[in-house]
């Protein structure tokens, strides 16, 4: 018996880990969070919300087909991540920078009945692509299941109201979807983040949704069939790879994409000049003019340490046990920013970002702090123009 559901959940109650609690009003919900939108105190606006103008844009502009449920069509969400010039002169800001074959694919699989898996080491925008495809396809990045080593099977299917389920039975009053079953319902876009940390027997749960596109409810003798419009993104990191690999079942119900470390040294001072200036004006931290030369030490620095070789291919170094990713030169160079507002003279200085190299750089406080030496003393010592950077090197490692 295949009943239609009417989901109008309450947003609050598909919290994984509040799946049994009593839902509170939606209502005060909805009308809470639009009072801090207004006022504009989210820390972090989730991208529907803090791109909302260029999306309106988008959608109101674009007149290819659209496939069921979208808000745009492949081409305009593929232009929302990757940035573009509207007809009328709307600026799209790029999101994702990186080669745009992947992004076709990645839009070019939510439109078909293959779910979409983003791989890829640390830091590689897995999460943030992520969260910006659903943002763009469904207006809503909001329906994720964050991935653990204890995500219940209740995250991915369903959980019950006990104060419901006591007083009345089971019913649908009483069933409290979870964010995949809301998608299903509704031909959203649902997101699972890091899959492969999920235990395998609760991955698998997947498998009948993605294949069978319907969620068995044996409580009440009935299911939810995902309508069209339906799809899920999942991420996962290779580092995890082994943790709880995915079965070959469900494997085969994804397309991977496999996001790269940025190709170039220019490519990733561009895609952390881009981030540490939006966090930065949502962090409200005081501008700092033009800190883009000390932005290209800290990538270089990461970058030559990571590929094990300078830059210029002539010296050979030892990597050591972090990941030094994108993200990680990212927080590395906000701090120095706040580092340098609060307490320095404005300017983004190598004082300002010193430390946090030197944190990003020793994981192991035995292995790392030798090669970091090494490094040190080889190549950045003699680098030109160098001398203030090893300088305030030198002192934090001390
Ligand atoms: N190619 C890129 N284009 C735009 N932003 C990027 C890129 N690479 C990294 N970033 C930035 O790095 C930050 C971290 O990205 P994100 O958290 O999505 O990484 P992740 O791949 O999910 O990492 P993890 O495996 O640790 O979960 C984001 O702020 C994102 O903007
Ligand atoms: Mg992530």
């Amino acid at each position: 018996m295949s009943v239609p559901m009417s989901v109008s959940v309450d947003p609050t109650s598909v919290d994984p880990n509040h799946h049994q609690s009593a839902p509170a009003p939606a209502s005060s919900v909805a009308q809470d969070k639009q009072d801090k939108q207004d006022k504009g105190e989210e820390l972090r606006p989730h991208a529907e919300d803090a791109f909302a103008v260029e999306l309106a844009a988008l959608a109101a502009q674009d007149d290819r087909p659209r496939p069921a449920r979208w808000r745009m069509s492949p081409w305009a969400v593929a232009t929302y991540l990757l940035g573009g010039m509207l007809p009328d002169g709307t600026v799209i800001t790029p999101k994702y920078v990186g080669p745009r074959r992947i992004v076709e694919v990645a839009v070019t699989t939510l439109a078909t009945d293959r779910a979409l898996l983003l791989l890829g080491v640390p830091g590689t925008a897995k999460t943030w692509v992520s969260e910006h495809l659903a943002a763009a396809v469904s207006g809503d990045s909001t329906l994720l299941v964050q991935g653990t080593a204890g995500t219940p099977e209740e995250a991915i299917r369903y959980g019950w109201n006990y104060a419901q389920l006591l007083a009345h039975g089971p019913s649908r009053d009483a069933l409290v979807p979870s964010p995949v079953m809301r998608a299903m319902a509704e031909g959203m876009t649902a997101r699972v983040e890091e899959l492969t940390r999920i235990p395998a027997d609760v991955q698998d749960s997947l498998i009948t949704i993605l294949s069978e596109k319907s969620l068995p409810i044996p409580e009440l003798g009935s299911e939810v069939q995902a309508v069209r419009g339906f799809n899920l993104i999942a991420t996962a990191n290779d580092r995890d790879r082994g943790v709880n690999d995915l079965s070959s079942a469900l494997r085969r119900r994804f397309n991977t994409v496999v996001l790269p470390l940025p190709e170039s040294a220019d490519a990733e001072v561009d895609i952390v000049s881009r981030r540490v200036d939006q966090i930065g004006r949502s962090l409200d931290l005081p501008a700092v003019p033009d800190g883009v030369d000390e932005i290209r030490r800290v990538v270089t620095v990461f970058r030559e340490l990571r590929d094990g070789v300078t830059a210029d291919g002539r010296t050979k170094l030892k990597s050591p046990s972090g990941t030094l990713s994108t993200a990680e030169a990212i927080s590395v160079v906000t701090n120095g920013l706040a580092l340098a507002a609060h307490f320095g003279d404005g300017v983004l200085r190598a004082g300002d970002v010193a430390a946090g190299i030197l944190g990003a750089v020793v994981r192991d406080p035995a292995a790392d702090r030798v090669i970091w030496q090494e490094y040190l003393e080889a190549v950045v010592r003699e680098r030109d123009g160098w001398k203030d950077f090893y300088r305030a090197c030198r002192e934090v490692s001390a």
